[in-house]
């Protein structure tokens, strides 16, 4: 296998400049010989600040949101155009707590993903079923529409800097994490989902990240599963002492 494991921490709305600067600066220290592919997101406050602490390190830097236009009247968003002003070089996208709290549609999740790859940005696009959805057993029909809607108009050079974070929703937050081996099912079906809608080469080579409730003593067991390449953390992200053995697994 040709992927390389990809390990992010999105900090949603937690930290100030200051906690964010001191969580970075552990982490670029603690990380510094690790093997993996890093990435931290922090709130958009704190992107400037993060920005200097992880510079010249193996820490990307990434944001958790982007508007779906350049620029112009749209109170209280923020464009691809000053986040790469801060030096992000990454975007997550189509979030969970996006999507379900604040409406994202995937109309709107493939603008913006459109977007970020357009100003040269990488992307996480995230995928995952709602509980009632996976009662339903439709885990699988809503993971094909959201990953097919979210890559709408990418070339397979764009897709090149995507990755893929399954997060089912029921698992995030909660303590209650995914099977490796549910997780891994639904991995290996949206990597057949980006064959037919791109190539088998493409699903081979595309790096996706499972989501939900990962910690340290779970993360080498999913990681271990032949689909799994990573993962996105949530509340395990915002101290060292669990994002570094994640990370390290
Ligand atoms: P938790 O790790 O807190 O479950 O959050 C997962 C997540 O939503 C990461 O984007």
């Amino acid at each position: 296998m040709s992927r390389n494991y990809f390990i992010a921490g999105n900090w949603k709305m937690h930290k100030t400049r200051a906690e964010a600067a001191a969580l970075a600066k552990e982490l670029v220290a603690a990380l510094k010989d690790g093997r993996h592919k890093y990435l931290v997101a922090p709130s958009f406050t704190a992107l400037e600040t993060v920005a200097a602490v992880v510079k010249g390190s193996n820490i990307l830097l990434g944001a958790q949101n982007c508007a779906a236009e350049e620029e112009g009247a749209h109170t209280g968003e923020v464009s691809v155009l000053q986040l790469k002003d801060l030096g992000v070089q990454s975007v997550i996208l189509g979030h969970s707590e996006r999507r379900h709290l604040y409406k994202e549609d995937d109309g709107l999740v493939n603008r913006k993903v459109r977007l970020a790859l357009k100003h040269g940005f990488d992307v996480i696009l995230c995928v995952g079923e709602l509980l009632e959805e996976r009662e339903a057993g439709k885990a699988e029909a809503v993971c094909r529409r959201q990953t097919v809607e979210g890559l709408k108009g990418v070339s397979a050079a764009d897709l090149q800097r995507v990755t893929i974070a399954y997060e089912p929703v029921w698992a995030i937050g909660t303590g209650k994490t995914a099977t490796p081996e549910d997780a891994d099912a639904i991995h290996a079906y949206i990597r057949k989902v980006i064959a037919e809608a791109f190539c088998p080469a493409a699903a081979e080579n595309i790096v996706i990240q499972y989501g939900g409730s990962v910690k340290p003593d779970n993360a080498a067991a999913l990681m271990a599963k032949e689909n799994i390449d990573g993962a996105l953390v949530g509340g395990a992200s915002l101290k060292a002492d669990a994002f570094v053995p994640i990370a390290k697994f």
